[in-house]
């Protein structure tokens, strides 16, 4: 039972972490408007993104995030899981990340001018990986194939999320203490698809040490990175692999979860993945999928739905936005249990019957 004093000292170091994270992010926010500004006076060019959908002001979203990270911290002092580590690494390492972040702006903006995107669908990646996963996914450099994008990927999804990722990420935990409750977690196994570099499993293996992971993802380089995150964890393994042809067999796995890969996948590949999830899954086994919002679920937002991907890459976002997921899942006898906004995010949970 928290007393006065221990929960004082949880929110203390709850704010002496997360308010100078998201101040380094919003200041780099910052900066990256100035520049984009000056781009364009330069080139005396005109906005070219546009919508006639509702966009929250600053206002709104300095409340909405307060309203997360509020929640973060309730989730913490309720013991759903422990005051989290974002283990960001040292200044040294944050400070280098920037520069990585800084000094590829010029390569991204190129291509979102020119509408580049197929940069590294080449004849040494032909055929070595499914065409719709060898674009470069929100301009970035490298697309998903390599170390440096791996190393960039976070400091650029905490920009864009005014350093909201991680703590977004987390709210997926409490679908899981939910499942987990009683349960000895020696004897349990989650799989995380699309793991990227292994953000949302060093949360999971924070409030369930001795829990069996693995990270599956399509990417080497990111695989690689994961790895290397989690190297302070035991019972954690990982695959390079296709969320569609997952590795592992029927009815193997307690909980898979998924964070924010689902709007990255061609419609027809979402529903092999969205069967895969549900062939490897026990029965009373779950599934947590966490992504973006999607349209209606919060109209003041709607506009900014529109916005994303005219900024940046991403071929099936639109499509994502308008997928009925509680009917896909359920033709995968999957049966939708909740689902949750947590800011820009939605947690959708579906269990195994
Ligand atoms: C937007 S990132 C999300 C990463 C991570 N889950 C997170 O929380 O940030 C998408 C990730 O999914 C991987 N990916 C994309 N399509 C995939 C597929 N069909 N199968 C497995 N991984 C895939 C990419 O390599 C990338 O690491």
């Amino acid at each position: 039972m928290a007393t006065p004093a221990s929960s004082l000292i949880t929110r203390v170091a709850y704010g002496a972490s997360q308010v100078p994270r998201v101040a380094w992010y919003l200041g780099h926010g910052l900066a990256l408007r100035r520049l984009a500004e000056a781009t364009r006076r330069s080139n005396g060019a005109k906005a070219r993104v546009h919508t006639s959908a509702a966009v929250p002001d600053r206002a709104q979203l300095y409340a909405d995030m307060a309203k997360l990270f509020l929640q973060d911290l309730a989730n913490v002092e309720s013991g759903i899981y422990p005051l989290p580590f974002d283990h960001d690494g040292s200044l040294l390492t944050l400070i280098n990340r920037s520069r990585l972040f800084f000094a590829d702006l010029p390569e991204i903006h190129r291509r979102r001018e020119s509408r580049a995107y197929n940069e590294i669908f080449n004849k040494e990646t032909r055929g070595r990986r499914p065409r719709y996963y060898l674009q470069n996914f929100h301009f970035q450099s490298g697309g998903w194939l390599t170390a440096e994008s791996a190393e960039r990927y976070d400091t650029q999804v905490e920009v864009l999320l005014n350093g909201t990722a991680n703590a977004m990420r987390r709210q997926a935990l409490p679908q899981l203490y939910d499942l987990f409750a009683r349960r000895d977690q020696r004897q349990l196994r989650l799989l995380d698809i699309g793991c990227g570099t292994g953000r949302f499993l060093d949360f999971v293996k924070q409030a369930w040490p001795r829990l069996a992971v693995i990270g599956l993802d399509m990417s080497e380089a990111y695989v690689s990175h994961a790895r290397a995150h989690l190297r302070r964890w035991s019972w954690t393994r990982f695959v390079v692999g296709k969320a569609e042809a997952i590795p592992l067999p029927d009815r193997s796995q307690d909980a898979v979860t998924s964070i924010f890969l689902f709007h990255e996948l061609p419609p027809q590949v979402r529903r092999r993945a969205l069967r895969e999830c549900a062939r490897v899954l026990k029965p009373g086994g779950r599934l947590i999928l966490q992504d973006s919002l999607q349209r209606d679920d919060h109209n003041d937002y709607d506009g900014l739905l529109q916005l994303f991907p005219q900024n940046y890459h991403e071929p099936y976002y639109a499509s994502y936005t308008k997928e009925d997921f509680a009917a896909l899942a359920s033709a995968c006898g999957l049966v939708p249990v909740r689902s949750v906004l947590a800011f820009v995010s939605k947690i959708m949970v579906f269990d195994k019957s």
